[in-house]
């Protein structure tokens, strides 16, 4: 398996790890096939992501990946936090082998779960934002 030169490097050296103390949205989505859990913080003001971290225990991949989606998101409005998708987490870390995929989806899942968590405690509602799964196997299922 052939991993790209970004994604070694994210996982040497992940950005982002940690916790942000009272943060505005905070999410954790596992996935039951592997045993990964990953938990994102953000810390939004204005409506504007001002800082994101994460914990993962996890696999190379979804640590590299939870790098990569805490540093696009930095600077992004609630909104544009959305055009993260585990896609767009893998065309900037050059790609991920296929069977590395479904990492990125817990990156993607965890972002959203903490995304909903701020807008429950904010009553606010963001378009285009479903419900996130606490597990991402739920998802596959859903898609199936
Ligand atoms: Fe579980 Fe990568 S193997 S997230």
């Amino acid at each position: 398996m052939e991993y790209s030169q970004k994604v070694m490097d994210h996982f040497m050296n992940p950005r982002n790890v940690g916790e942000i103390d009272n943060p505005s949205g905070v999410g954790t989505v596992g996935n039951a096939k592997c045993g990964d859990i990953m938990k994102v913080y953000l810390q939004i003001e204005n409506g504007i992501i001002q800082d994101a971290k994460f914990k993962t225990f996890g696999c190379g991949a979804a640590i590299a990946t939870s790098s990569m989606a805490t540093e696009l998101v930095k600077g992004k409005t609630v909104q544009q936090a959305l055009e993260v998708t585990n896609r767009a987490v893998m065309e900037a870390l050059d790609g991920l082998p296929p069977v590395k995929v479904h990492c990125s989806c817990l990156a993607e899942e965890a972002l959203h779960a903490a995304l909903w968590d701020y807008a429950e405690k904010n009553h606010i509602v963001i378009e285009g934002l479903k419900k996130p799964v606490q597990d991402i196997e739920e998802l596959h299922h859903l898609e199936d």
